[in-house]
């Protein structure tokens, strides 16, 4: 069957049509989350999520603006149109799934534990911290905070409002381990932690980190998902993994 008035109507109102009308490509994400988004000295918002914003601003013709916004509420700040689009390290869970749609994953993580060295030798495994005389700690609302919920049932678990308030916890002593995604907490540990702290590694979560938009745009998830395509096979997204990436 031809497309109707109505078929019609609703694809000029892609998402597309407002960015390019705009002229300006509004990311969501939360800096503090090493190595893909952050503020550097002078207050810009640098990682790998603002490199992947630009590039795709780039794509568009439009102009970058960022929008840096508290992780917990990324989801409702969407659906409240603060922002065109979330690149803000987000798991791509079923549970979030249901509320806005995804592009496929860009990068692939999973959870890891930074854990106070004076553990070393006794915490060698995440499955070691199942205790309650252990306290372990991540961020409000993030899937760290699931994950040590799930697979750490008997420890005592603390949340924080911020990446870096857990790491301090760790840091000094008042709590005993960090529950938080892989690249995060490498650069935590290389930062900050040295011989203070010891780094278990091993994923033991599966987290596919994916664009988020609002649900009911085929038009503009088909484009992202060309892009990212396009952009994981000519040599830009290689480059932004070993400027971010590569330690
Ligand atoms: N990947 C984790 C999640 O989706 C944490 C993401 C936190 N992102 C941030 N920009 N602070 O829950």
């Amino acid at each position: 069957a031809p497309a109707s008035a109505a078929d019609i109507e609703l694809a000029k109102k892609s998402t597309i049509n407002e960015i390019l009308k705009r002229g300006e490509l509004r990311v969501g994400f939360d800096a503090g989350y090493p190595p893909f988004e952050m503020t550097d000295k002078n207050g810009n918002f640098i990682g790998f999520d603002i490199d992947l914003g630009k590039e795709l601003a780039k794509a568009m013709g439009v102009k970058y603006v960022p929008v840096n916004t508290d992780f917990d509420g990324m989801i409702p700040s969407l659906l409240a149109d603060k922002f065109d689009i979330i690149i803000s390290g987000m798991t791509l869970t079923q549970e979030r799934n249901l509320k806005v749609g995804f592009t496929d994953p860009y990068i692939i993580m999973g959870q890891t534990v930074l854990v106070n060295a004076k553990h070393k030798g006794t915490v060698a495994s995440y499955k070691d911290l199942n205790d309650p005389k252990f306290i372990v700690v991540s961020r409000m609302g993030t899937t760290g905070e699931e994950a040590t919920k799930r697979f750490l049932p008997k420890a005592t678990y603390k949340s924080f409002e911020k990446e870096v308030d857990c790491v301090v916890e760790v840091l000094n002593g008042r709590a005993d381990a960090f529950v938080y995604d892989l690249p995060v907490n490498e650069v935590f540990q290389r930062q900050q932690g040295q011989d203070k702290t010891y780094l278990l590694a091993e994923p033991f979560t599966f987290e596919p980190m994916a664009i988020g938009v609002k649900q009911g745009d085929p038009d503009f998830m088909n484009f992202l998902n060309n892009f990212l395509r396009q952009l994981k096979n000519d040599g830009r997204y290689e480059r932004m993994y070993d400027k971010w990436l590569r330690s």
